[in-house]
C-alpha cells in the first residue's frame, strides 16, 4: 500500500477534522502519501480526489464538520456508479480508503471491496453513537457537551418562568444522546425509542414534587420517538404547567470539537492506518476502553445496546417502577 485516501460520509460530526489532521500527518509519518476525498461516496463517484498536503490541514483542530466535506449517495446503490468510483481510484493510483461514518458507509465500502478488491478501514463517526459493539463514535462528546450547554440556558428561563420544557435531541432511532443528557443535566424526564415508559408513574411523582414546591421542569425526549410535542401538550393539560418545545436540531452536529473528541479522533487514526496492511476491511471500534477491530458482519450481527448502568440510572425519569 502507498496512496490511501480518506472520505467523511453520512451525517458529518465534530471531531472528523481532527481525524482528518491526524491522517495526513500520520501518513506521511508512516510513508504512505494521504489523498482526500471530497463529498463522501458522491465525490468518489465524481472523481474529487486530491493529493493532501500538510498545509490542507493547518488551522483545523479547532473546527467543527468537516473539510473534505459529506454527503449520503443514492446512486452508490448502482453498480455502475461504483465502477465510475473504482476507475476514479485506478487513476490516481490509490490502494486504500479510510472511511469516517456509521455503518451505513461501512457497509458501502464492504460492498466495494468485493466487488473492486479495494481494502478498507471503517471509523465510527456519527452524533448517533448507534453501531452495535462500539462505545464511543466521534461526534459524541461534542454533542453531548453542546446539548448540556443548551440545556443549562433553557434551564435559567425555565426556572425564572417556571415552565416546562420539552427538549428534543437528536440520534435518529437511538436515545443515547438524549439518555446521557438526561442523567448529566438533572432532567425530570427522559424518554427514548429503547425503553417503555410509563406517563401515569411520572405524573403521579410530578404532582406530588408540585405540591413540595417543585416550580419548573426538564424533559429531555429522544427525536426517535416523534412525540416531542404531545409530551409538550401533556405537560398542559396533564400537569397543568405552562410548557414550551425546543427542537434543539442541528446544532448538535457542529461546534469545536472536545477535548475527548479530538483524542479519540486520532486514536482512531493510528489505529486504523497501523491495520490497514496487515488486518483490513475492517471497523474500529471503541469497546471497554480499548479500541478494538471488527469485521462489518460482527456488528451487523449484533443489536446496538444502551448500557445498562445508564440506563438503571434513568429509569425514574422514564416512569419505570
Ligand atoms: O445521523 C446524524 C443525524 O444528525 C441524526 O441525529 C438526525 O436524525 C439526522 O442526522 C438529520 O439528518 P439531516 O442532516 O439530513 O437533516
Amino acid at each position: 500500500i502507498m496512496n490511501i485516501a480518506i472520505l467523511t460520509s453520512g451525517g458529518d460530526s465534530s471531531g472528523m477534522n481532527n481525524a482528518i489532521k491526524k491522517f495526513v500527518e500520520y501518513s506521511y509519518e508512516k510513508g504512505y502519501t494521504p489523498y482526500f476525498i471530497y463529498r463522501g461516496l458522491e465525490g468518489l463517484i465524481d472523481g474529487k480526489i486530491k493529493k493532501a498536503t500538510y498545509k490542507d490541514v493547518s488551522g483545523i483542530i479547532y473546527r467543527g464538520g468537516t473539510i473534505i466535506k459529506s454527503s449520503r449517495s443514492k446512486r452508490w446503490y448502482d453498480k455502475n456508479y461504483r465502477k465510475t468510483a473504482y476507475e476514479n481510484l485506478k487513476k490516481h493510483n490509490i490502494d486504500a480508503l479510510i472511511i469516517l461514518g456509521g455503518d451505513g458507509s461501512f457497509r458501502a465500502l464492504k460492498v466495494f471491496y468485493n466487488e473492486f478488491k479495494i481494502p478498507f478501514m471503517g471509523i465510527p463517526a456519527t452524533i448517533d453513537n448507534d453501531i452495535a459493539l462500539n462505545e464511543y463514535s466521534i461526534g459524541v462528546d461534542t454533542a453531548l457537551n453542546i446539548i448540556r450547554e443548551a440545556v443549562d440556558d433553557i434551564r435559567d428561563t425555565a426556572s425564572s418562568f417556571s415552565r416546562a420544557f420539552v427538549i428534543e435531541t437528536m440520534g435518529r432511532e437511538c436515545g443515547y444522546l438524549a439518555l446521557v443528557s438526561a442523567i448529566a443535566n438533572g432532567a425530570e424526564m427522559c424518554l427514548i425509542p429503547e425503553v417503555e415508559f410509563n406517563l401515569k408513574n411520572l405524573k403521579k411523582r410530578y404532582l406530588k414534587e408540585i405540591k413540595e414546591g417543585r416550580d419548573y421542569f426538564i424533559a429531555i425526549v429522544a427525536e426517535g420517538l416523534k412525540i416531542s410535542a404531545k409530551i409538550k401538550e401533556w405537560f398542559d393539560s396533564e400537569i397543568g404547567f405552562e410548557s414550551r418545545l425546543t427542537v434543539l436540531g442541528h446544532i448538535q452536529r457542529g461546534g469545536a470539537p472536545t477535548v475527548i473528541e479530538r483524542l479519540r479522533a486520532s486514536e482512531f487514526i493510528v489505529n486504523a492506518l497501523d491495520n490497514i496492511e496487515k488486518t483490513p476491511n475492517k471497523i474500529v471500534t471503541y469497546y471497554d476502553d480499548k479500541f478494538v477491530l471488527r469485521d462489518l458482519e460482527e456488528i451487523e450481527n449484533s443489536t446496538y445496546r444502551l448500557d445498562e448502568k445508564l440506563l438503571k440510572l434513568a429509569y425514574p425519569l422514564m416512569g419505570k417502577e
